[in-house]
This record gives structure tokens, sequence and C-alpha cells, in this order.
């Protein structure tokens, strides 16, 4: 089987304004040690306001936390007010862009075929996507999880080839876990972390597969980190909440090891 870093990231969604983000960020940067991103990459996501603040102080300090965006438009450029596109994020230095987070498909109203152009967009200016998908609860009730999930995937992963695919990160987030203190069991996690594995095998290959990073999202905290990162299928977290303060996000991205 092949070794998946895994890659922790930190979704601050509409928190923190740039002073705050640089404050979190310092202290982000002292309290992690080379050991600590030997074990896992680890991601931050600002928001547009902060990023550049952000990348000024990751360059400067050669502090080896990758920069993300929450989003992204699909056109490099154009009359799209109040946009930002995925050529500014390249020049900023931006690694990851967050894809089709359930709060933009549920609160603004981004549809599959938008998350489609955005992945590609992103794909196509050599950032690499965080796609995210998940069922609410009422679809986890009513046992058609994978359904939804598979049918997410299978919608956003449209026209994009195995080299591309190759490179997306997949965020299972139970929509129903989201900022509610209720986490998705290790076992129910990696049960979606290991379909959506067989859905990139069967669309693209077993070695695509096999190096696909599957994020869980959804009330990760310092306390059930450890287990939910044990599953086979796991290699990752996107969080949201616990992310905000650098302290409980160090802890996180250390796995749950270390000092508390
Ligand atoms: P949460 O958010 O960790 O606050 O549940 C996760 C996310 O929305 O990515």
């Amino acid at each position: 089987m092949a070794t998946r870093k895994p890659l922790i990231s930190g979704n601050w969604k509409m928190n923190h304004t740039h002073l705050d983000a640089i404050a979190v960020v310092q202290k982000l940067a002292y309290s992690l040690s080379p050991a600590d991103y030997e074990r896992a990459e680890v991601s931050v996501h600002p928001s547009f306001t902060s990023l550049r603040s952000v990348q000024t102080l990751l360059d400067a300090d050669e502090v080896p936390i990758a920069l993300g965006a929450q989003n992204v438009y699909p056109a490099p450029s154009g009359a799209f007010t109040g946009e930002v596109s995925p050529v500014m994020l390249a020049k900023l230095n931006v690694r990851y862009v967050i894809v089709g987070h359930s709060e933009r498909r549920q609160l603004l109203g981004e549809s599959d075929e938008m998350v489609n152009r955005k992945l590609v967009a992103v794909l196509e200016h050599q950032m690499v996507p965080i796609l995210c998908v998940g069922e609410t609860l009422e679809e986890r009730e009513a046992g058609t999880t994978q359904d939804k999930v598979l049918g997410q995937l299978e919608a956003a992963f449209q026209g994009v080839d195995a080299a591309a695919a190759a490179k997306v990160v997949i965020a299972y987030e139970p929509i129903w876990a989201i900022g509610t203190g209720r986490t998705a069991s290790p076992e129910d996690a990696q049960a979606v972390c290991a379909s959506v594995r067989s859905w990139v095998a069967k669309a693209y290959g077993a070695e695509v597969a096999s190096t696909t990073r599957a994020q869980y999202g959804g009330s990760v905290t310092p306390d059930n980190v450890a287990e939910l990162m044990a599953q086979p299928d796991i290699d990752g977290a996107l969080v949201g909440g616990a992310s905000l303060d650098a302290e409980r996000f160090a802890r996180i991205a250390r796995l749950g090891t270390g000092p508390a």
C-alpha cells in the first residue's frame, strides 16, 4: 500500500482579520517542530483578505506550512465582481484550494457543475483542490450516504484525466458533523473514505487510488484526531472551529500526540 502523508488543513472560514491571521500563524509556526512536519503536512486557509499577509510571513520565515484558499472563481480574469481568480491565488503561492465546501453548496447555491468548473480551474493553474463531499443528516438516516457522496464525486471529476485526478485531495465532510461537535465515528468515517477510494480506483485505476489523499472533516479536535487518523483510508483532516486557535490546531497537526 502506498504511504500517504496526512494533510491537516485549517479552514478558518469567515474568521480572523489579517492581523489575527498573522498572530495565529506566528504562534503555529512557533509551536510546530520539524518532527511535526515530518509526520503531517499542514495547510492554513485564511480569508482572501489575509492571504497576502500570511504568504509574506510564511515566505519570509521559511515556515513549511502550505498556504490555502477557501474558494476560487473558475475563470482567469474578467467581469466577475467580487470574485477571486486562480491566477491571483497561484501568484500568492497558494497550494491548496477548498472546492465545493458544503457551506458554499448550501448557503450560496454552488451547483455540482460549478464545483466541477472550480476543480478543473484549480488543477489548470497547478494548485491542488481539496474537494468536499458529504451527506446531510436526512440522507444518512435514509441510507443514501454512498449515493450522495459518489454522485458528488462523479459530477466533480467530469472531464478530469487520471494525471490530474491523482493530485486531488478529497475531503469527506458529513454535513451533520460540521460545527456541531458531533463527529462521525472513526468506523463510519473510514467506511465512507474507503468507498471514496474505491470510486477513484474504478474511475482512474488502482494506482491513482492508492495515492489519493482522503481527509475527514466535521468537528475534528485534538482529542479525536488520533483515532480518526488511525483508520487506513483517512489521510488527514479538514478542521474548522478547532483550527482557529494556534495551540489547539498545533495539537491536531501533531495528530493528537505530544504536549497538550
Ligand atoms: P468544523 O468544520 O471542524 O468546525 O466542524 C469543518 C469544516 O467545515 O471544514
